[in-house]
Parts: C-alpha cells; structure tokens; sequence
C-alpha cells in the first residue's frame, strides 16, 4: 500500500487515542505507604472517566466508594455513580469475600474492571486509599485539574495488616486543638491505613470533654490563665481567682460527630481520662476528690511533681470517676477505655488519712499496692461494661489488674512485662514513638520537649522485642505515636511534628517486617511530599535538612566534619568561608578538615542548585581544641556529654539540654583542668552554659581561670562574677574571662553553681565547651 496523506493522518489518530491506555508503567510508578503485603504489576491500565461506576451492595461499600469519589468531584468535577448492577466495563466493583481477615483486602485492576475485595469495612477502604495512592498526586488538589489523564497500571495487590493496632495519640489537653483539626488527623491517619485514634482529653493544664453530671470539668477545668508568651516551664502557678481564659473542650455533640466521622474511615476512637494523677484540672473544678481537699487552679504549664491527685481512699472518689467513666463509654464505642495511670507522685497518700485507712482495711504495704488498688478497682468497673481498661506502664507497679492492657511508653520494658504475664500490649515507646521529640538537628527546629526521633529512627521502630517469645509477641497489639503538646500551641505545629513521621511508622505497623528497606522507603517518601503539598500539610522537611558530625583527631587536633542528611542518595555540597553557595560549591564526599576557624555552608542540591534549607556553622577552632581535660569534680551520669572530649571538642551544646552536648553537674561546682601540653600564649577563656531554671538549670554564678606551667601550682589569671537572676527564658551564654596575656601550660577553670534551686532542690550547672583563646 501506498503511504497516502490519509493513511498518515489515521495512523496518527490511532496512535493518540491508544497511547494513554499505551503508557507502561513501571515499578518506579508504584509509590505506595505503607507498601503492600503483595504485588503484581501487569501491563495495561485502567483509566478513569465520568462514566465509571461503582457496582456496590451495601451501605459501607457505598461510604468506602464515596472517598474516592468525592476526590474525583474535587479534581474533576464528576458525580462518578455507584450502581448495583454491573455495567459491561468501566467499574470498580466491591465484593464481599468472608474469607479475609478484618481489614485485609485484595485488589485486581484491568483494563476495564477494578475489583475490591474484602470482608468488612475497614478492607473496602483500604482498597479505595490504595487506588487513591496509585492515581496521579493530583488526585489531591482542592481545585479542578486540567490536562491530566486518572490512569492507575493493571495491578493485583493481596495485603493485610501486620498489627491491628496502629495509632497516633493526640494531646489535646496541653493545648486545645479544635473539632476540625481532629476530623481532619482522621481522614490522614486513614490515608495510611491506620486505624485508631487516642484522645488524651485529661491533664493538669486542661480538661477537654464535656460531663454533663459535673459541668464545673469544663466550666473551670478547661481553662487556665493564659501565659502562652511565656515558655512551658517559665509559667507561675495562677492565683485562685485570676481570669482563666485560654482553653476549651469538646461537647458531647462533638465527640459524638468525632466518633461517628472516625467510624466512617476505619478509625477507632481511644478516650483517656487519666487518674489518678495529670489531673489538676479536675481538682481545680472538685477539690473534694483529692487529699487535702484544698482549692487549685489550673496550671497554665509545666507542673512538676504532680502531687495534687485524686484521693485514694475516698468513695467519692470512685463514685465520681465512675459516673464520668459512664458518660464516656456512653460516648465511646471503643473496646480500650484508657485510664492513664503514668507519673504520679504519691506523696499526700502518704499522709491522708483516707488513703491510710484504705491501706490499712485493704491490708497494702505501700502507695504503690494503693495505686495498684486504684487502677483494679476502676478495672473491675470498665470490664463489668464489657470495656477493657488500658492505662500507661505505671499500672504494673503495685501488681497489674486482671484485665488490663498495657500502653509501654518508659521504652518496651511495660510490654516486656506485662505481655510475659499475659496481658497485651500496645508499644510507644518514648525512643521511637514520641513525636514532640525533636526530628531534625535541634538548632534548625522549632523548639521541641526534647529528645531525638527522626523519620528514619521512626522507620527502624519494631513492636515485637527481639528478646519476646512468640508466646509474647501474640500479645503485642501493635504501636502507637505519641503526640504531648506541652510545645504544640497550633495545628500547624502539631501537623509538623506529625508528618512525615506518621509515614514510616504506618509502614511499621502495617507491612511484612521482612521487606522494610531505608532506601527502598525513601523514595516513596518524596513521591508521598508531593501529595502532602497538595493536600496542604505542614509537614517537616527536616529529612533534608546537613547535620555535621564531629571528630577531634588528640594526635593532630584536626577536627573532621561530616555532613549527612537522611537520604543516602542526596547531592551534599558545601563552601567554606565567604564562598557562595551556587553551581560552583564542592561536592561534598569525605570529612572536611578544620585546624583553623572556618565556616561550613552546605545544602542538598538538585539540578546544580540548593534546595531546601541552607546549613550554615562556624567552627571555632581554640587552642584547647583536642586538649585533655582533667575533672576534679565528677559530672553527673545523666548528663555526660561527649565524655572526656566534651569540654574541648568545639561541638556546642543547643537549648536543648537533652542534646548529647552538654555536661552537667548538679548540687556542685564545675572544676577542670585542661593541659595544654606546651606553654601557650592565651589571654581569654570562656565557658559555655545555659540558663533554663524550669528544669532547675542556672547559669554559673563566678567563673575563674587560674593558669599553671607545671600543673601543680596554679596562679589566678581572672574571675567573672554574675548574680543569680530569675529568668523565664531558656538561655545560652558565654562567660568570657579576659586576662592580661600570658604563657601557660594548665588551665584550671572553676565555675561555681547555685547549687539550691530557689525553692529548695538541686540546682544544676551546664556547661558545653571551654574555649581557650
Ligand atoms: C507519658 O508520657 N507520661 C505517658
Ligand atoms: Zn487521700
């Protein structure tokens, strides 16, 4: 046949109309968090258009359906049907397969057909958010999108859970979030499969659920005098009486719509009412129930220790907390009634008379075996209801109820316990599972509690120990993220500490242990950025964000600089000094080597160009750098820095006090000697401290320098004074002692502590570096 102009033109139709059902997909297009048990890629497509339907048979395939559908509403502007009857092609169908687990479900895309099936609800949705995964980003827009084709590869995917429990907790007391935010951290928590939601509605700061038999929870409870200007631990106690303003709390309509919204995406809702301690609010609304029965009010921050808790041996007690306990089961369909449990401190039990007599009557040694009473009784109340108690790992102490789970948080130590005798557990421990630590270089963060849980520590987490039979490992229910929102004043900020953490640990939670890959996650991770932009999440990008590692070589006194982010692929590049960081920066590919002061600036690049945020630090080279340091008075072992390099390794400690960087001492006096091994021209020497008097941590109140040649006899070169000063601030300061200049071989350097606290404890003295110039 002749080639003819129209013979051209057919081809060229063809070849459009066939080319979107033509696109081949490969395994890099397949993006999916948490990824499936199971997957088959195959070739072909199937493309969404308004004509698609979905053939369902009841009322929850319709609510799981309707997920996806009113996505394609927003993106696309189509009312996509769903039908009983199947048409001849371009349907999802839904089937009711009863020989699937809860929550399992399988999906088959062809060309013509995608089918779902599952045997409850919860697997319907899943299948839906694993098609919403596999469309286009787009998919995530709040507006229409043009010129884009909803194509998703013909793909069979078997998948099911690895744990039934997958949480995240919500602090809603420290600081209030309102009813839309929580709708909206279900509909997220759902996206990646995760399925229960703990409300933490009771603590000192604020009580956040309406009761309608003790209305003064809400009315006085809910509200604290407002001192959000001022940091957690710097707020003063409220006076009886002072305007409380900042707060609120949820009505029971509210919970009631939380409850029925989270119903609809496969979310439990866990409510806590902690007890018998985190409860200051409560005693502030009912001074009644506690020990000494003495009016409070409700903390506007840190509060530490809790000692105003319920009373132990009051009736009245338990009869209230029965009634609150009532409204609430009434409220919550949940099977797990959290009762908290954790941190209390015992002290008024111990004088109370009440608590005495029920020591006494209940034959109990001690406070513990009387909170371990506490917790048994409200156990047996929850269980008669056919609820089942779940409280922090304080509830082991003192003996553990019958029937209770166990919530680990003090590491995996509570689960250990608590599934060798038995009972189940759900893991969130503090070192990976507590998302208002800190997830990036604490410099580069906003201010977090402290500690240090980036994503991919996240990632590393497991809930079953190693050292768990498999006798023990069946009573793991699963995992959970924490989220306290003592440093959480927005919903911006609280979405920031949540995403992208709550990605890797959906994966955690849901997939086969055995296919979990850093690098494999990572890509994934960026693919799951995008659709958090369109769904306008503030979430962290601390992932990207060059921390440097540093080493002091003691021979050389070299120090070596590291630079590392979380992505093992990144393209590092860095300039030193005054360089600008463009196209011409160095591409960064073993330590960088300092002997002399210098400035690092360093980013991730993409396409020769900086993306994200730019790591910028100046090394301050001192001649002590290397130096041996000699302690005549020890440092504390919770605070040990970086051991005996700490004073002299140029790293510097972050207000963070947690950070690694700083030594400490507590009720004493810092007193070193560094040896500078020849006799060395120096004329300044400075401490570096923090002032954070919350937690009992103040600036030294004389720093002096005395200097030696034979490290025996030691002359004073100079002394700073400074008063002690109260400070609501978290602070860091160096003390600079000037001197005239001078050779010397030993420093001495003492820096004196305050030793009390104002109010009587231990005070503590930090210090990060002593630069000696
Ligand atoms: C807790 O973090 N106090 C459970
Ligand atoms: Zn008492």
């Amino acid at each position: 046949m002749k080639f003819t102009y129209k013979y051209i033109v057919l081809i060229l139709v063809i070849t459009i109309f066939s080319c979107k059902k033509d696109r081949v997909f490969t395994m890099e297009d397949i993006q999916l968090i948490p990824k499936p048990a199971e997957l088959n890629l195959e070739k072909g497509s199937f493309e969404f258009d308004k004509n698609t339907k979905f053939v369902i048979n009841n009322d929850e395939q319709i609510q799981a359906s309707e997920i996806l559908a009113s996505k394609f509403k927003t993106v696309a502007n189509w009312d996509l049907e769903a039908v009983k009857e199947a048409p001849s092609s371009n349907y999802i169908q839904f089937i009711l397969n009863n020989n699937l687990e809860k929550e399992a479900y399988k999906l088959n895309v062809n060309n013509d057909v995608i089918k779902i099936e599952a045997s409850n609800f919860s697997g319907f949705l899943y299948g839906v958010e694993t098609i919403r995964q596999l469309l286009p980003a787009e998919i995530e827009s709040d507006t229409t999108v043009d010129n884009i084709t909803w194509e998703i590869p013909n793909i069979t995917i078997t998948d099911a859970p690895r744990f039934k429990w997958r949480g995240l907790m919500l602090d809603v007391s420290r600081h209030f979030f309102e009813k839309e935010y929580v709708l909206k951290t279900i509909d997220r928590l759902a996206y990646l499969k995760m399925n229960t939601l703990h409300l933490h509605l009771v603590d000192d700061q604020g009580w956040r659920i309406e009761i309608k038999k003790y209305p003064k929870l809400t009315e006085v409870g809910a509200w604290r005098v407002d001192q959000e200007n001022k940091p957690w631990d710097g707020r003063y106690t409220p006076k009886l009486g002072e305007k409380a303003t900042y707060g609120g709390f949820y009505t029971q309509e509210d919970i009631k719509e939380i409850v029925a919204y989270a119903k609809r995406r496969g979310i439990n809702v866990v409510p806590e009412i902690e007890m018998p301690a985190h409860v200051t609010s409560a005693i502030a609304a009912y001074p009644e129930f506690s020990c000494l029965e003495k009016p409070v009010t409700v903390p506007s921050g840190g509060l530490w220790p809790i000692t105003d808790i319920y009373c132990a041996g009051k009736d009245s007690t338990f009869e209230f907390l029965q009634d609150v306990l009532t409204e609430v089961m009434d409220l919550f369909p949940s099977k797990y009634i959290h009762v908290g449990g954790d941190e209390a401190t015992k002290t008024n039990w111990k004088t109370c008379k009440d608590c005495q007599k029920r020591m006494k009557t209940e034959g109990l040694h001690d406070v513990e075996e009387l909170q371990s009473y506490f917790i048994k009784r409200m156990e047996r109340f929850i269980s008669s209801k056919g609820r089942v108690l779940i409280g922090w790992d304080e509830i082991l102490e003192g003996g553990l109820a019958p029937g209770a789970t166990v919530m680990s948080w003090r590491g995996v130590k509570g689960g250990l316990e608590a599934s060798e005798q038995g009972h189940d557990v759900v893991m969130s421990p503090g070192t990976h599972c507590y998302f208002d630590h800190y997830q990036g270089p604490m410099d580069t963060e906003p201010l977090a509690w402290g500690g240090f849980t980036p994503i991919s520590k996240v990632y590393k987490f497991d809930p079953v120990v190693e050292t768990m039979t498999e006798e023990q490992a069946k009573h793991v229910l699963g995992g959970q993220a924490n989220v306290w929102a003592e440093h959480i004043p927005t919903t911006s900020q609280s979405e920031y500490m949540i995403f992208p953490r709550l990605t890797a640990l959906s994966e955690v939670l849901w997939s086969p242990k055995k296919d979990r890959s850093w690098n494999e996650f990572t890509p994934r991770l960026k693919e799951m950025f995008k659709r958090y932009d369109f769904q306008g999440i503030n979430y962290a990008k601390s992932a990207y964000t060059i921390s440097t590692e540093t080493q002091v070589n003691d021979t050389t006194n070299v120090i070596s600089v590291s630079l590392k982010n979380e992505f093992s692929d990144s393209d590092i590049r860095y300039v030193l000094n005054n360089a600008s960081l463009d196209n011409e920066a160095i591409p960064y590919k073993e330590p960088i080597e300092l002997k002399e002061t210098t400035t690092i600036k360093t980013s991730v690049f993409k396409d020769d160009k900086p993306i994200g945020r730019v790591f910028e630090k100046t090394f301050n080279y001192h001649k002590a750098v290397g130096k041996k340091v000699t302690y005549l008075s020890k440092y504390s072992n919770s605070y040990k820095g970086a051991g005996a390099n700490n004073m002299t390794n140029i790293i510097r400690g972050s207000k963070n006090f947690h950070d690694g960087q700083w030594q400490a001492w507590i009720g004493n006096d810092m007193e070193v000697v560094i040896d500078l091994e020849i006799p060395t021209e120096i004329s300044k020497v400075s401490v570096g401290s923090t002032d954070n008097q919350g937690p009992g941590i103040y600036y030294p109140t004389k720093v002096e320098v005395l200097l030696s040649n034979d490290g025996k006899n030691f002359k004073r070169a100079g002394v700073i004074n400074r008063a002690l000063k109260v400070n609501p601030n978290i602070e860091l300061k160096d003390f600079i002692v000037n001197f005239k200049s001078q050779k010397a071989t030993f420093v001495k350097v003492i820096a004196k502590s305050v030793k009390k606290t104002p109010n009587g404890g231990g005070a503590w003295l930090f210090v990060d570096e002593i630069v000696v110039e």
